[in-house]
C-alpha cells in the first residue's frame, strides 16, 4: 500500500490500489457555517477519485442527464450513490424511477469516510449516506437552488453538505437564504472542498460556468466533476 501522500494526513483511505490521503488546510469561513478548504485534496488523491468516478459513471448503472420537474434537462451528467435523487419529484428513493428503474449503487465505505473527514476538517460532523456525482462539460452549469430534499430533521440539525471539486475550475455562486439575496462568486478549483452546514445549510448556490482547460494536466480530465456528500436523516 502506498504511504501517506502528504503530512499530516487527516485520514488515510484506500481506493483500489491507492491511498486517498487528505490534508487539513486552513478552512476559510465564507459565511457562518460555510467553509472553503482550498486544495484540500492532494493531486494523487484527486486522480484516484477521478478514476473511480469515471469508472462508476460509465459502469453498469451509468450517469445520465436528469430531466427535472419543469421538463427541462439539467446541464450536468449525474450519478447518485447510496440514495437516488429523483429530479422529477425532488426526493430521494432506492431506485431510479425517473430514469431506468435500476437500484441505486451503494455508497462505498471510503466515500463515506472521505465525506466525514472533510466535514470534520471544517469543524462539523456528518455521516453521509449518499453522494451525488455531477459531471460538467464545457457548457455545464447549475442554476441557483437550495439543497432541501434531505429530511427536515437533518436540515434543521444543520448537517452540512460537503462538496468536492475536481478538474476544471467552476464559477460557484453562493447566495443567501432567499433566491434574490446577493450572491458571492467564488472560484472552486480542483481539489477544493466546500462545506456548508449550520446556519448556511439552506443558502442558495449554483454554478454559472466552468472554465475550460483549467484542470490539472495530471488528471487527464476535460470538464469538472463535483461530488456532494449528504446525510439524509439523523
Ligand atoms: C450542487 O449544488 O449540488 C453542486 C454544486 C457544485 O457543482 O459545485
Ligand atoms: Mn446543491
Amino acid at each position: 500500500m502506498a504511504g501517506p501522500l502528504a503530512l499530516p494526513p487527516l485520514v488515510s483511505i484506500t481506493a483500489g490500489s491507492g491511498n486517498l490521503g487528505v490534508v487539513p488546510l486552513n478552512p476559510r469561513e465564507i459565511a457562518p457555517g460555510a467553509f472553503l478548504l482550498s486544495r484540500y485534496m492532494t493531486l494523487a488523491a484527486q486522480r484516484l477519485l477521478v478514476d473511480e468516478c469515471r469508472t462508476l459513471m460509465d459502469g453498469e448503472v451509468p450517469a445520465y442527464v436528469p430531466v427535472v420537474r419543469g421538463g427541462g434537462s439539467m446541464h450536468v451528467r449525474m450519478l447518485c450513490l447510496g440514495r437516488h435523487w429523483n429530479g422529477k419529484l425532488y426526493r430521494y428513493e432506492p431506485t431510479r424511477s425517473d430514469f431506468d428503474d435500476r437500484p441505486v449503487l451503494p455508497l462505498p465505505n471510503h466515500f463515506r469516510a472521505l465525506g466525514r473527514a472533510c466535514a470534520a476538517s471544517a469543524g462539523m460532523s456528518l455521516d453521509p449516506d449518499l453522494c451525488i456525482i455531477n459531471y460538467y462539460d464545457a457548457s455545464g452549469r447549475m442554476g441557483l437552488h437550495q439543497d432541501k430534499d434531505e429530511t427536515a430533521r437533518s436540515i434543521a440539525a444543520g448537517l452540512p453538505v460537503v462538496s468536492i471539486s475536481l478538474g476544471d475550475t467552476a464559477r460557484f455562486l453562493f447566495g443567501g437564504m432567499k433566491r434574490r439575496d446577493p450572491v458571492e462568486s467564488m472560484a472552486l478549483e480542483s481539489g477544493d472542498v466546500f462545506v456548508f452546514g449550520g446556519p448556511a445549510r439552506l443558502r442558495y448556490h449554483g454554478v454559472s460556468r466552468v472554465v475550460p482547460a483549467t484542470s490539472p494536466a495530471e488528471l487527464a480530465l476535460s470538464g469538472r466533476l463535483n461530488l456532494t456528500f449528504r446525510q439524509y436523516d439523523l
